[in-house]
């Protein structure tokens, strides 16, 4: 079957076996940011957004895309023009093997975009589905209040210069 979707601003048009899984079709289209891990919900390393929504792409049918706005790690920002949050989890050490990464970051941003003020504790709720066997948790708690903070201080800035 055909999926139509938008991933990361662009429009694809792929040719999908109907029981695929969208983090196999994701990685396929070369979006490797998307990790396999558990493969059953449990993990959060294949998290991309789906219409702004986190979601598991290891327990999400490819077809249930068709339409959709997906957003992987490759669409928040790149080594050159990184997102906050991207350049909060660098700068904090939130990065060992990385494999957790891109799913905690799509959690972080989900929780930004609709809470741009968030508390710790709102933090450790947002990531609580995002495992990771190295680096632990604490400093990606500081990585997403940090991202936060200079998110409202670049908002204020850019405000400022209007
Ligand atoms: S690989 Fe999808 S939740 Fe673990
Ligand atoms: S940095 Fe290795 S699993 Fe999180």
């Amino acid at each position: 079957m055909k999926l139509n979707t938008r991933i990361n601003g662009k429009d694809y048009c792929l040719e999908i076996n109907p029981n695929a899984m969208l983090v196999d079709v994701l990685r396929q289209a070369g979006l490797k940011s998307v990790k396999f891990g558990c493969g059953e919900g449990s993990c959060g390393c294949c998290a991309v957004m789906i219409d702004g929504k986190p979601r598991n792409s290891c327990i999400t049918l490819a077809g249930l895309a068709e339409g959709a706005e997906i957003l992987t790690v490759e669409g928040m920002g790149n080594p050159q023009e990184p997102h906050a949050l991207q350049q909060a989890f660098v700068d904090s050490g939130s990065t060992q093997c990385g494999y957790c990464n891109p799913g905690s970051l799509i959690a972080a941003k989900a929780l930004l975009d609709s809470n741009p003020n968030p508390s710790a504790e709102d933090v450790k709720d947002a990531l609580d589905g995002n495992l990771c066997r190295c680096t632990g948790y604490v400093k990606r708690i500081d990585a997403v209040l940090s991202a936060a903070k200079a998110m409202k201080k670049s908002k204020k800035t850019s405000r400022g210069k209007k």
